[in-house]
C-alpha cells in the first residue's frame, strides 16, 4: 500500500510530463505526501504551479536550487523519503544516472539518494530503441535502480513503437511492489480467482457473477511481497498481472486439472474462485433450438477442487473462502474443518460493499484455533494483504 509514504517525483522533460499532474494526483489521493523535483526542460512542458498545486507542496526546480534556499535540504528530503519515482524519465536522465553525471537538482539528488528508485521511461520510439540508451537502461537495472519497460503505442511524434509512459495505475502498482517489505520472498503461492463456466451449448454456458477481483488483488500482493505466484483463473475481465506465473482456465474441471498439476511446486494454496458446483450433464456441440415451453438441463456435481487439495496438502498452508447469505460463521467454520483448511475467509454477501464485483470487501476470517477476526470494510488489495499477512505468520511459527 503506497498510503503514507513519502514520494519524491522527479519529472524529466518530455511531452508524457503532463501526465505526472495526474500520477501525482491518485498519489496525493491515495494519502501519498508527494515532493515534486523537476528539471528545467520539464518545467518547458508542464509548469511548476500545477504540481505545486496539485501536490500541496513546494516544487524543487534547478531554478529554485539557484535562488540560494537550496539548504532547504531537498537531498535530505529525498532520503527520507521511502521511493524516488522518476516519471517521465528521458533517454537524456537515463544517461546522466547510468553514467555518474550529476549536473542538475533531479541527477544529484538520485546519485545522493539511499532509497530506491523507480525510472519511468518515456520517449520517442527510435530513442528508446538506440543501443546507447538500452544499454543505460541496462545498465541502471545492474546497479540496482527499479527500471519499467515503456508502454507500446502511438506516440505524440505521431509514430508507433515503444516509448509511451506506463499507465499511472501501473507506475503506482510498481511503486508499491518496489517499496513493499518482501516477507513472502521465495514462498511458492498459488492463488485461484474468478469465475469457472460450465458450458450447456457452443453459446450458452452457466457462471456466476464473480468478477476475479478478488483473486488478482491476492496475486499481486502476493508478488509485491516477494512470492513466486501461480494464479488460475476463471473467465474475468481483469488483465493478468505482472510478474505472476497467468494460466487461464474456463471450466471447473480444467481448473482443478490445473490446480492438481501445480501443486507439487506450491507451499501455499488460496482458492478465492467462485467454482460452479454444478455442470450440464451433457455439452451439445450444437446449438439448443428453442422447441418447447420448457427445457431440462440435468447437472452433474462438479468435483470439490479444494476438498481435494486438503485431502492431499501435507504441510501446504491452505486457505479457502465462504460465500454466505446466512449462518456465516457456522457454515464458514464447518466448510474449513470438512475440507481441512488452515483458515477460512468468509464474506458476508448481505453486507453492503462485500463479495463479487465490488472493488472493497467486509470478511471474518476463522481458524482452526476457534478465533474470528472480523475486518472491516476495505479495499480488496486490502483484504489480501491481511490474509497474507496470515500466511506469514502460520509459516513464522
Ligand atoms: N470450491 C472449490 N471447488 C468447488 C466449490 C468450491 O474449490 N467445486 C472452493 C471455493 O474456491 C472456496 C470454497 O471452496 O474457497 C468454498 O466455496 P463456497 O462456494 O462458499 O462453498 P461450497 O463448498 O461450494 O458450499 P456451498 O456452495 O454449499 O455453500
Amino acid at each position: 500500500m503506497v498510503d503514507g509514504k513519502n514520494i519524491v517525483l522527479g519529472i524529466t522533460g518530455g511531452i508524457a510530463a503532463y501526465k505526472a499532474a495526474e500520477l501525482t494526483r491518485e498519489l496525493v489521493k491515495r494519502g501519498c505526501a508527494v515532493t515534486v523535483m523537476m528539471t528545467l526542460n520539464a518545467a518547458k512542458f508542464i509548469t511548476p504551479l500545477t504540481l505545486q498545486t496539485l501536490s500541496g507542496n513546494p516544487v524543487y526546480t534547478d531554478t529554485f536550487s539557484l535562488t540560494g534556499d537550496w539548504r532547504i535540504g531537498h537531498i535530505s528530503l529525498a532520503e527520507r523519503a521511502d521511493i524516488i519515482v522518476i516519471a517521465p524519465a528521458t533517454a537524456n536522465i537515463i544517461g546522466k544516472i547510468a553514467s555518474g553525471i550529476a549536473d542538475d537538482l533531479l541527477s544529484t539528488t538520485v546519485m545522493a539518494a539511499h532509497v530506491p528508485v523507480l525510472i519511468c521511461p518515456a520517449m520517442n520510439a527510435n530513442m528508446y530503441r538506440n543501443p546507447f540508451v538500452a544499454e543505460n537502461m541496462k545498465r541502471c537495472a545492474d546497479r540496482g535502480f527499479f527500471m519499467m519497460d515503456a508502454d507500446i503505442g502511438e506516440l505524440a511524434c505521431r509514430t508507433e513503437g515503444p516509448g509511451r509512459l506506463p499507465p499511472v495505475g501501473e507506475i503506482i502498482e510498481e511503486m508499491e511492489a518496489v517499496i513493499t517489505v518482501k516477507d513472502l520472498a521465495g514462498v511458492r503461492i498459488l492463488v485461484t480467482a474468478g469465475p469457472t463456466r460450465e458450458a450447456i451449448d457452443p453459446v450458452r454456458f452457466i457462471s456466476n457473477h464473480s468478477s476475479g477481483k478478488m483473486g488478482h488483488a491476492l496475486a499481486k500482493a502476493a508478488r509485491m511481497r516477494g512470492a513466486e505466484v501461480t494464479l488460475i483463473c476463471g473467465a474475468t475481465a481483469q488483465a493478468a498481472p505482472g510478474g505472476v506465473r497467468y494460466v487461464k482456465v474456463i471450466s471447473a474441471r480444467e481448473m482443478r486439472d490445473a490446480v492438481m498439476a501445480s501443486l507439487d511446486a506450491v507451499d501455499v494454496v488460496i482458492k478465492a474462485a467462485a467454482v460452479a458446483d454444478y455442470r450440464p450433464s451433457k455439452h451439445e456441440t450444437s446449438k439448443i433450438k428453442k422447441k418447447d415451453e420448457t427445457l431440462t438441463i440435468t447437472l452433474l456435481r462438479n468435483p470439490d477442487i479444494i476438498a481435494e487439495v486438503g485431502k492431499v496438502k501435507g504441510s501446504r498452508i491452505l486457505v479457502g473462502f465462504a460465500m454466505e447469505t446466512e449462518d456465516i460463521e457456522k457454515n464458514a467454520r464447518e466448510k474449513m474443518m470438512a475440507k481441512n483448511m488452515d483458515f477460512i475467509v468468509a464474506n458476508d454477501l448481505t453486507r453492503e460493499g462485500a463479495g463479487f464485483q465490488h472493488d472493497t470487501n467486509v470478511v471474518k476470517i476463522l481458524d482452526r484455533n476457534g478465533t474470528i477476526e472480523e475486518l472491516p470494510l476495505m479495499e480488496k488489495s486490502a483484504v489480501a494483504h491481511r490474509i497474507l499477512d496470515r500466511v506469514r505468520d502460520i509459516r513464522n511459527g
